[in-house]
């Protein structure tokens, strides 16, 4: 599973970028609207960042000014994603961007039958929107699972499912478990990922017991 960062933020993606386990960035106009950033700057600076896809999202409504906007961002840096809403405009931009060479990762998506159209417009990734559905009383983990089931049935759908709007670690254990083949997770979220009380109060009797011993591995500390 490979982990994007969703974030507008600059220094949340450089304080983890070390830990070698951030592959690439997510960002949405909500998101960029929040730092008060230049998005144009911020894109360039996250893609500065990581070697993976930063997404960069158009905010045309129409398939050609959408299209006129991707090429546009693809020109801040190579691992620029471009963005599009999950609309039918915005699977004419995704058929007119992939076949002239570029990344999309149709976003706002909510159905399988959505997600089945993002495939066939050829889009490098589908963002099916999982605490959103959650929101409003549905079960947004069991579209990870019907996305995964039907892109499974077509080995030539090469659409890579980008679990998204996730707001737990029981989401991230979930579309792992279901197969999801990336998430964007809020840095919070990795962090917490890590974290379990048992291995806190293990490593401290490990580091008691050791520091009853006297001992040091590095002599010349
Ligand atoms: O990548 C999409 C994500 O930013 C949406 O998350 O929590 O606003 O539903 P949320």
């Amino acid at each position: 599973m490979k982990f994007f960062l969703d974030t507008a933020i600059v220094d949340e993606v450089a304080q983890m970028v070390d830990t070698g386990l951030v592959d690439g960035v997510t960002t949405n106009p909500s998101l960029i609207a929040k730092t008060g950033a230049d998005m144009r700057d911020t894109i360039a600076q996250m893609c500065a960042l990581v070697d993976g896809p930063v997404s960069a999202e158009v905010t045309a409504t129409d398939w050609q000014e959408m299209v006129r906007e991707g090429v546009s961002l693809r020109t801040i840096a190579d691992n620029v994603c471009v963005k599009v809403p999950l609309t039918m405009e915005g699977l004419r931009a995704t058929h007119a961007l992939t076949q002239a060479g570029h990344p999309v990762n149709v976003t706002l998506c909510f159905s399988a039958n959505q997600a089945l159209l993002a495939a066939k417009a050829g889009a490098s990734f589908v963002s099916p929107f999982i605490g959103r559905l959650d929101d409003i009383g549905l079960d947004g983990m069991e579209l990870i699972s019907d996305i995964r089931l039907i892109y499974d049935n077509y080995p030539e759908l090469e659409t890579e499912i980008l679990a998204a709007s996730i707001r737990s670690t029981g989401h991230m254990r979930e579309a792992a478990l279901i197969g999801a083949d990336v998430a964007t997770l809020p840095v919070k979220v990795m962090q917490d990922m890590a974290k379990h009380p048992l291995t806190s109060s293990g490593l401290e009797k490990f580091l008691a017991d050791w520091q009853a011993t006297g001992q040091q591995i590095l002599k010349d500390a």
